[in-house]
């Protein structure tokens, strides 16, 4: 094979040089090089490519000239694709063609004039493709270079000294608040001359007392003032006169647009508009609709700095005035959100660098630091509702409808009675967290505590009419938030979970960081400076994520056991009622279904038999018999399971109880019941017999059943008809059916103390052809979709 240029064997691996990271192993070396990130820097430097060979740099041009008049000279050679005029001083500009033989005819012409002037035309500069893009939008990047952090911190004596250093090191210094000043002054003055009365209000970072260097401009575009001055002047043109009370007349640009009516789309669209024509320095503006909030980017081109612009987001202006707060409150808040939003940068946790992605944003980060801080005992800072009560008359907020209020000074908040250093501090934080069962509860700063995912489970999730409902009805609406693997609740905005974005990877790389962090902080090299001169503190703790490597927890987990994860997301609305009614042993009442879904697919999916011969007998008739009238038939037994799991042959009992007094047989004799009331942990025990190979060629005869169905492509594991017809394709093919696996597998649900799910261990009791570790193999990837699949139809 020939060697890839962008490829580079470094002392640990390789190093790939186009997505600049280092890669441990060939294995993970491939699967990088057909990853989406390769594969779009490839992409995207090809297309850079083809515009460098389509475009000629041209100079010598008039100041004044417009990039259209330079289009309509330059499109004698071919299609213009787009003219660059170099916006500060207009000396050059670079033409780009739709096609390259453009580009040759034009440099092949040797006089060029345009307004009396000759006109230098050149071939563009061809530029190494590099991640520089990526650079600059890289918003906590740090200005120094890891190796020069961690040289400053290992200067200092303590990690209280290198958590005040990270501040020190990051903080936004007087010329970046400067800079940020003066952007919002700029967009200020222009945008008031089109949208009279509008304000234009930083939130964020930049002013929450948590920026760093290169973070983003958040600002908020506040219309509220500009729309009453809409309606007042439609009056007065109403009644006859062209000016408003105050003297203003409505602008031609507002005269185009009703304020009050106008779609985010529509606003942003216009803001966009003013920006891109009317605001000097600002450059790359884009709007994008499709995020939560609309925004419209852009960047700044002589202070560096991007920024983004959402419309009347008051919400974010006050969350941002809560969060100056509470670093307000106390001296140990800063440090300790800073060494935090850096350990998660490094570890690829947070800070999605273009906004929208699958980590943790770094609002939702400081959320979780500050919700250690309440949590703590004696607390460092006072819950949200606590601070409500703190607050004086004049101080209450209330903001569509959500009830924002606290104290607008420290002053207000008695001192925390907490005494704890900032090492003990970050120490806890991990250790709280490595423990915390993020998809069985909600963390809520309101309370100050974690609330039950079962008092978001049964909620109304119709969104409430703005326009019809009170604040007060508004709030007591039950609008339900999004759940997901991780749940943290907007402090104020009640139904938005802020880590809604979060996947299931993100999830499990965030509990794996959190308790390797944990194990970290307990070593002495965390606490006590090296008088080696060896990494010690928070060096150690910053050491960036390397793609591909798995931690110590990702070896254990390679031991025959499968996660079954607890996700409220997938559940049908009866199912979350149930669950619901069943507050604490919410978990319980789930791992019982799982428990019967597991039945299922052993029993008559994947046709697996139990062990024991005297339980075998009837089942097995039974599921040689499979039809879609039983495919039916499972799954009600499956609805009426929700309480008692099904009496199927093979379950034997589950462990945890079986000798306790709350036992008791299932009629046949064979299997004992979970109940409902029982402590943790439940476990149920199962030995099956499969005598086929289940597992192999799978993919490629679902592939060709459903050429000859019916039934829409699914993934594996996504719809339980299609896999029985595959099983027993599988089994009616099979040449030699004497090849016995024999098998047992506990299931036991875990929760409260770390996260909420069904750990499936595995064990192979016979295995004489040496079939066990392909079947698990497939289990691994199959079993979790399946159970998945069958839960989501569960009534
Ligand atoms: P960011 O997550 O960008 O945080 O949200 P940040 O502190 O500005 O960090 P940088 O910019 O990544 O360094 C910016 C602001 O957006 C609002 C909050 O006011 C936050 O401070 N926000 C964000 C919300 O109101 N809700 C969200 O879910 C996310």
């Amino acid at each position: 094979m020939e060697p890839d240029p962008d490829i580079q064997t470094v002392p640990k691996g390789f190093r790939c040089k186009l997505c600049d990271v280092n890669i441990p192993n060939e294995p993970s070396l491939e699967a990088h090089m057909k990853g989406k990130k390769h594969q779009h820097l490839c992409r995207l430097r090809a297309k850079r490519k083809a515009q460098e060979e389509n475009s000629v740099y041209v100079s010598g041009f008039k100041p004044d000239t417009s990039t259209s008049e330079l289009a309509e000279y330059f499109q004698q050679f071919g299609p213009v694709a787009e003219v660059i005029v170099d916006k500060e001083r207009s000396l050059y500009a670079i033409v780009e063609f739709a096609e390259s033989a453009s580009t040759e005819a034009t440099l092949a012409q040797l006089q060029h004039c345009l307004d009396g002037l000759k006109l230098r035309v050149k071939p563009r500069e061809r530029k190494e493709f590099k991640l520089a893009s990526k650079e600059k939008h890289d918003r906590t990047k740090p200005h120094i270079s890891l190796e020069k952090l961690n040289h400053e911190l290992c200067l200092t004596s303590s990690v209280n000294e290198q958590m005040q250093k990270m501040v020190e090191i990051f903080q936004l210094s007087e010329n970046d608040s400067k800079a940020r000043q003066l952007v919002v002054q700029l967009l200020q003055e222009v945008l008031v001359e089109f949208l009279p009365d509008c304000q234009i209000v930083p939130f964020g970072s930049s002013v929450n007392t948590f920026g760093s260097h290169s973070c983003d401009l958040d600002l908020v575009l506040d219309l509220e003032n500009t729309k009453a001055f809409q309606n007042r002047t439609r009056k007065s043109e109403q009644m006859g006169e062209n000016q408003s009370e105050d003297g203003q007349s409505e602008d031609s640009i507002l005269s185009d647009i009703d304020l009050a009516t106008a779609s985010p789309a529509e606003l942003l669209e216009l803001v966009a508009a003013i920006l891109r024509k009317c605001t000097p320095g600002v450059h790359k503006v884009q709007t994008v609709s499709s995020a939560r909030l609309p925004v419209v980017k852009f960047s700044h081109r002589q202070l560096s700095l991007q920024g983004d612009i959402t419309i009347n987001n008051r919400l974010a202006v006050r969350n941002t005035r809560f969060l100056q707060l509470c670093s307000g409150l106390d001296s140990r808040v800063r440090p300790l959100v800073y060494s935090v939003r850096f350990w998660a940068k490094q570890k690829q946790i947070a800070g999605n660098p273009s906004g929208g992605g699958p980590l943790l944003n770094n609002y939702a980060l400081t959320l979780l630091v500050l919700f250690y801080l309440q949590t703590v005992s004696p607390p460092v800072l006072p819950s949200v509702e606590q601070l409500k009560n703190m607050a004086c008359e004049e101080e209450e907020c209330v903001i569509d409808g959500w009830d924002c209020t606290f104290p607008s000074q420290p002053i207000s908040v008695p001192p925390s009675k907490n005494t704890d250093d900032l090492c003990t501090l970050l120490f806890g934080f991990f250790t709280y967290y490595s423990k915390f069962d993020f998809p069985g509860s909600v963390v809520s700063l309101r309370a100050g505590c974690t609330l039950p995912i079962t008092e978001f489970l049964s909620r109304d999730d119709e969104t409430p009419d703005t326009a019809e409902s009170s604040d007060a009805a508004r709030q007591k609406t039950t609008v339900r938030p999004k759940l997901g693997p991780v749940n943290i609740l907007d402090p104020f905005e009640l139904h938005h979970n802020v880590a809604g974005n979060i996947t299931e990877r993100t999830h499990k790389n965030l509990r794996r960081e959190f308790c390797e962090a944990e194990k970290y902080c307990r070593s002495l090299q965390y606490q006590r400076k090296s008088s080696k001169g060896k990494s010690w503190g928070l060096v150690k703790l910053f050491t960036p994520r390397v793609e591909g490597v798995s931690s110590s927890q990702d070896a254990i987990e390679k031991i025959p056991e499968i996660i079954i994860p607890f996700r409220a997301a997938i559940l049908t609305q009866s199912f979350r009622t149930e669950l619901s009614s069943a507050a604490e042993t919410f978990r319980v009442v789930w791992f019982k279904k799982v428990c019967s879904i597991l039945e299922v697919v052993f029993n008559d999916i994947l046709k697996c038999t139990p062990s024991d011969q005297v339980e075998i007998s009837q089942d097995q008739t039974k599921a040689k018999g499979d039809t879609e009238e039983e495919e039916v038939n499972n799954n009600q037994s499956l609805d009426s399971s929700s309480h008692q799991p099904t009496a199927h042959a093979g379950i034997k009992r589950p462990l945890s109880i079986e000798e306790g007094p709350s036992s008791s047989s299932s009629p046949q004799g064979k299997r004992m019941r979970l109940e409902p009331s029982a402590d943790y942990p439940e476990v149920a025990h199962w030995n099956w017999t499969q005598t086929h190979p289940v597992w192999a060629g799978r993919r490629k005869i679902r592939r060709v059943l459903l050429k000859t169905s019916d039934e829409t492509s699914k993934p594996e594991g996504g719809c339980s008809s299609i896999e029985s017809r595959v099983t027993q394709y599988i089994i009616e093919n099979d040449s030699n059916p004497k090849d016995k696996l024999d098998f047992q597998l506990d299931a036991l649900v875990v929760g409260s103390d770390e996260c909420t799910k069904a750990v499936l261990k595995f064990k192979e009791t016979s295995d004489p052809t040496g079939h066990f570790q392909d079947f698990f193999h497939f289990l691994d990837s199959f079993l979790p979709k399946m159970v998945e699949t069958l839960l989501a139809k569960s009534e």
